[in-house]
C-alpha cells in the first residue's frame, strides 16, 4: 500500500492507509492510548485500543521510527480532522533510551544553552523546525527574486582566501599546507570581480568572523545574502533592490510558510506601502538626540540603543520595521567603500536596520585602481595582499556596488527571536563550534576538569596529594594554605596568539614572570593574556583555578624548565579551593608538556 502523508490523512477518510514517521508522543488515557506520529508534513494521531498494541508501543522510546497501517476516519476534534484506527504497527527503527531533551513538547522547557547542547535533537522540535523551514523559504525567495526579477547570475566564490576581505581583526587563519590562509569574512572581493563578468551577481555565501564577544547578535560562522550590480542611474539603486527583494521575501513567506508562521505565533513584520524610510547617518544621530537627550553626535557609529530607538521611530511614523541609514563616516566603513565627492569624510554606504538590529551593510565601491589602493593604504593594509583583486581595476571596472545581508540576522529579526543562535542550525561562537561546546564536552568546568586530573593520576599510579582548602586567588595564598614554598607553586597562564587567536598554556614557577619574548619565539607569534571572561566561557575555569593540564583544554602546553628544579610542585586542579602536590617530572610526563626557558625574575 502506498504511503500517504500526515497532511493528506483527512482526504483518505474511510480508506486503509499507510503512514510512516517518528513516534513523537504517546498519550495514555486508561484503556486507550494515542500515538502521535510525525512526518515531514505534520502530525497524525493513531488510536491504540488494544492492550497488545499499547504494550508494543510502551516498550519503545520517543523517536522510534514506525510504519503504521490502519483505517483513516474523520475526527473533527483532532488536529488535521482525521485519525487512524485499528492500526498494525511495524517498528522500522527502535529507540531504547529516553531522549535527553523534551523536544516533542510544543515548547522545549529548557534554556537556550541546554537546547544547543542537544542541538541534533532539539531541531526536531516543532517550533525550532518552523524557524529553519522559514529560513529555507527565505533563501529560496532570495534566489527567485535575484534570478527572475533582477536578472542576476548566481556565483559560487571561495571560502579559503589569501587575505582579509573586510579588514579589521575579525578573521580566522587556517594552516594551508604550511601557508597561512584566511577564512572569508564575506565574498566581497569575489562579488566585485564577478560584476566585471556578469554585471549583476548574487550569492548565498558562508562568512567567518572571529568575533570574540558573546552577544545575542554575533556568530563566528554564518551566511550572507550577497548582491552586487553595476552601471546604475545612481548608487541608491542598490537600496531599491534591497527593498524589492525583502518585500518579495516577506510575501513569499506569507504564501509558503503560513503553517510555520502560525506555529511561531508570528507578529508580522511591518512592511510599509511607501518606500522604506531613509535617514542619513547625521540625521539619525540628531533624531536620536532629539528623542532621548543622549548626545552621541560626535560618535563615529550608532550604539545598539540608538538603533533600537531609531527603529521605534520608523515604526511609529512610517509603519515600517525597516529603516535605511545612509552616508556613514569614512573612518568606520571598509576600505572598498566609495566616499562622497562633495563631503569626502562621508561614504556612499548604507545599513538596513530591522526591528532594532543591523541586517545589511552595503553601498557604492571605489572603482578606480588608484582609488582602491588609496582605500587599502588608508586602512593600514598592504596592496600586495590584494594582487588579483586590484588588477581588475586596471582593466575596466564600472561604478558598482551592492550589499551583504546576514541570513541569521534576517531570520532572527523577522521572527523576533531573542538570540541569533536560535536562527543558526549549528551555531559557532567563542564557546561553541557547529553547535558543540568547544573542546571535549567532558572537560568543561572546574569540577569536570578536577575529576579528570584525579582519574589520570590514579590511572597511571602517580603519587600525589590532593588538598581541599579555602579559595586561593593568588600564588602567595596558595603557598600558605598548602604549606608549600612559593617556588614550588606552578602558575598556569592561558595566552592568546595575536595573529592566530589560538590559545596556548605556559606553566611557570609562581615566583617568576613570563618571558613574552621567549613565548613568541616558541609559538611563532606574539601573544597576549587571554581575557578571564573568555577563559570562563570557553573552559569554564576561573583565574586561580586553571590547572597546568592544557591538554584537557585542547591547547598546546609549555613548561618552564625551572619547574623541574624543585622536589615537588603544587597547583590548583581546576578550582580555587583544591590543589594537587606531586613530583614535577611526573607532571610534565603526564601533560606531555614542552619544556623550555620561558620565565624570568
Ligand atoms: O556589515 P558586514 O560586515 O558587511 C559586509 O560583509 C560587506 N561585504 C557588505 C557589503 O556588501 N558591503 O556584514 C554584512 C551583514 C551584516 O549586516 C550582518 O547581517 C551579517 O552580515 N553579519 C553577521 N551576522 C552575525 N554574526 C556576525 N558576526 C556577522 N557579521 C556580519
Ligand atoms: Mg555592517
Amino acid at each position: 500500500m502506498k504511503r500517504i502523508f500526515a497532511k493528506d490523512l483527512k482526504g483518505h477518510a474511510d480508506e486503509e492507509v499507510t503512514l510512516c514517521g517518528w513516534l513523537h508522543n504517546l498519550r495514555e488515557l486508561g484503556k486507550i492510548s494515542f500515538l502521535i506520529l510525525r512526518d515531514f508534513t505534520g502530525f497524525s494521531q493513531v488510536v491504540l485500543d488494544t492492550k497488545q498494541l499499547q504494550d508494543q508501543i510502551k516498550k519503545l522510546s520517543l523517536g522510534s521510527v514506525l510504519r503504521v497501517k490502519g483505517k483513516a476516519v474523520l475526527a473533527p476534534k483532532v488536529d488535521g480532522g482525521a485519525e487512524v484506527v485499528s492500526p498494525e504497527i511495524e517498528v522500522l527503527s527502535a529507540v531504547k533510551d529516553a531522549p535527553p531533551i523534551e523536544y516533542y513538547r510544543h515548547e522545549i522547557p529548557s534554556d537556550l544553552e541546554h537546547i544547543l547542547d542537544n542541538r541534533t535533537l532539539s531541531l526536531r522540535n516543532e517550533k525550532i523546525q518552523a524557524v529553519f523551514r522559514i529560513q529555507a523559504e527565505l533563501a529560496h525567495a532570495y534566489r527567485l527574486y535575484m534570478h527572475d526579477v533582477v536578472k542576476g547570475y548566481e556565483y559560487f566564490g571561495p571560502n579559503m582566501i589569501g587575505a582579509s576581505s573586510e579588514g579589521g581583526a575579525e578573521f580566522f587563519n587556517v594552516d594551508y599546507f604550511g601557508y597561512t590562509a584566511t577564512l572569508a569574512q564575506s565574498s566581497q572581493l569575489y562579488k566585485q570581480v564577478m560584476v566585471g563578468v556578469n554585471e549583476r551577481v548574487f550569492a548565498l555565501m558562508p562568512f567567518f568572523r572571529a568575533e570574540p564577544s558573546h552577544t545575542p547578535r554575533h556568530l563566528s560562522e554564518g551566511k550572507q545574502f550577497e548582491f552586487e550590480m553595476a552601471l546604475w542611474h545612481g548608487w541608491e539603486e542598490v537600496l531599491d533592490v534591497q527593498e524589492g527583494v525583502l518585500r518579495f521575501m516577506v510575501k513569499h513567506l506569507h504564501e509558503t510558510a503560513s503553517t510555520e508562521l502560525q506555529t511561531l505565533k508570528w507578529d508580522p513584520i511591518r512592511v510599509p506601502e511607501k518606500p522604506f524610510p531613509r535617514l542619513t547617518f547625521a540625521e539619525a544621530q540628531n533624531l536620536y538626540f532629539e528623542r532621548t537627550g543622549v548626545d552621541d553626535r560626535e560618535e563615529p557609529d550608532l550604539s545598539p540603543a540608538a538603533e533600537k530607538e531609531l527603529c521605534r521611530w520608523a515604526r511609529e511614523t512610517h509603519g515600517s520595521d525597516f529603516l535605511f541609514i545612509t552616508h556613514w563616516k569614512r573612518e568606520k566603513r571598509p576600505f572598498y567603500s566609495n566616499y562622497c565627492q562633495d563631503t569626502p569624510h562621508l561614504t556612499e554606504t548604507f545599513d538596513l536596520l530591522c526591528r532594532g538590529t543591523e541586517i545589511t551593510s552595503g553601498g557604492a565601491r571605489r572603482h578606480t585602481y588608484d582609488g582602491m589602493v588609496e582605500g587599502i593604504l588608508e586602512k593600514g593594509m598592504d596592496p600586495k595582499n590584494f594582487g588579483d583583486y586590484l588588477a581588475i581595476f586596471q582593466y575596466g571596472m564600472p561604478p558598482h556596488g551592492g550589499f551583504g545581508m546576514g541570513l541569521e540576522r534576517l531570520t532572527m529579526t523577522l521572527l523576533d527571536l531573542k538570540n541569533i543562535r536560535e536562527a543558526s542550525l549549528f551555531p559557532s561562537d567563542p564557546k561553541r563550534i557547529a553547535g558543540n561546546r568547544i573542546r571535549a564536552k567532558l572537560f568543561f568546568g572546574g569540577e569536570t576538569i578536577r575529576n579528570e586530573i584525579l582519574r589520570l593520576l590514579k590511572d597511571q599510579d602517580i603519587r600525589f596529594d590532593h588538598q581541599v582548602h579555602v579559595p586561593t586567588p593568588t600564588s602567595e595564598d596558595s603557598a600558605r594554605v598548602r604549606g608549600t614554598k612559593l617556588e614550588e607553586g606552578v602558575k598556569a597562564i592561558i595566552l592568546r596568539g595575536k595573529q592566530s587567536k589560538k590559545n596556548f598554556q605556559f606553566n611557570i614557577p609562581s615566583h617568576l614572570k613570563l618571558d613574552m619574548k621567549a613565548v613568541s619565539d616558541a609559538v611563532g607569534e606574539k601573544c597576549e593574556f587571554e581575557d578571564p571572561i573568555v577563559i570562563r566561557e570557553r573552559f569554564g575555569l576561573v583565574i586561580g583555578g586553571v590547572p597546568p593540564f592544557g591538554q584537557l583544554l585542547n591547547i598546546d602546553t609549555y613548561f618552564d624548565e625551572k619547574v623541574l628544579q624543585v622536589e615537588r610542585v603544587a597547583f590548583n586542579c581546576g578550582l580555587q579551593t583544591e590543589s594537587i602536590v606531586m613530583h614535577p617530572k611526573a607532571l610534565i610526563d603526564i601533560t606531555k608538556g614542552k619544556v623550555g626557558s620561558f620565565a624570568k625574575e
